[in-house]
């Protein structure tokens, strides 16, 4: 049977619950605002040491948020957004460049892994549909600097993640979506532009800026609830055509 998963997969109730991760600042606290403005929709926040409490660096961490997140939840979450992410430099000669590439795996991917495949069970055990969100980057398609191998590295993951769930669990109305912002201007961006000579670095942008935490937003609320269901698997770019796929 081919079950749908409505708009804002309403299967908790009157309420549509969804967890985003790393929503203390930049991108995910634009994803928790504008998804706290929708109607009958509640919104649980996580951060490392706000909102549901958790440390992705640390192994069992994914686990307990989603056990804490449900009991908040009164036993349903409905869509799952994975924005928190680390986007730290490790050039090539640094000492510690193994225990940085596992950092960066461990938080940006196993994690957004971990806390999918929960998700997945959870959706399964309660025969229902639900949503999940996934914050890549551009950099899934376009590589990164030198310094980021491990950071390109994990949003590639995850892009194929998503479309790995799109595909094997669409007939269950189990919908994976993918982001892949540009530059956006939170203070992960702010370092950046400034280590890499600001001005230049924005010729490379045709719309002459970078992106704002409110635009990928609107693309999360979209992906969250209007999307239709034929659109999973689905990677949506917002770059201002810097990098054109
Ligand atoms: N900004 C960009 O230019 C850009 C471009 C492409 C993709 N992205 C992606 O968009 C997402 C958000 O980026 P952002 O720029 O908004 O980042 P940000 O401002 O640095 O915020 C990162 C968020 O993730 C959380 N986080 C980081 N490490 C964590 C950990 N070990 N355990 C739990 N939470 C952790 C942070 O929580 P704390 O406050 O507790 O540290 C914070 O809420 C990331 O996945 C990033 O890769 C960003």
């Amino acid at each position: 049977m081919l079950v749908d998963a409505p708009a804002a997969a309403r299967h908790g109730g009157d309420m549509t619950t969804i967890l985003v991760t790393g929503s203390s600042r930049g991108i995910g606290a634009a994803i928790a605002s504008t998804l706290g403005e929708l109607p009958d929709t509640r919104v649980l926040g996580h951060a490392t040491r706000s909102g549901i409490a958790a440390d992705l660096s640390q192994a069992d961490a994914p686990a307990r948020l989603w056990a804490e997140a449900l009991e908040q939840a009164g036993g349903a979450i409905d869509v799952l957004v994975n924005n928190a992410g680390i986007f730290e430099a490790s050039p090539l000669d640094a000492d510690d460049w193994s225990d940085s590439w596992a950092r960066t795996m461990q938080v940006n991917l196993t994690a957004s892994a971990e806390l999918c495949r929960l998700a997945v069970l959870h959706w399964q055990a309660r025969g229902v549909g639900g949503r999940i969100v996934n914050i890549a980057s551009r950099a899934a398609y376009r590589g990164d600097s030198p310094a980021h191998w491990h950071y390109a590295a994990s949003k590639g993951g995850m892009v194929a993640m998503t479309k790995t769930i799109a595909r094997g669990y669409a007939a269950q109305g189990i919908l994976a979506f993918a982001v892949c912002p540009g530059f956006t201007m939170t203070g992960m961006a702010d370092d950046y532009l400034a280590s890499r000579g600001g001005d230049k670095l924005l010729a490379d942008i045709p719309l002459g800026r970078v992106a704002s935490p409110e635009e990928v937003a609107a693309t999360v609320r979209f992906l969250c609830t209007d999307a239709p269901p034929s659109m999973t698997g689905a990677v949506l770019d917002v770059n201002g055509a810097s990098y054109v796929r």
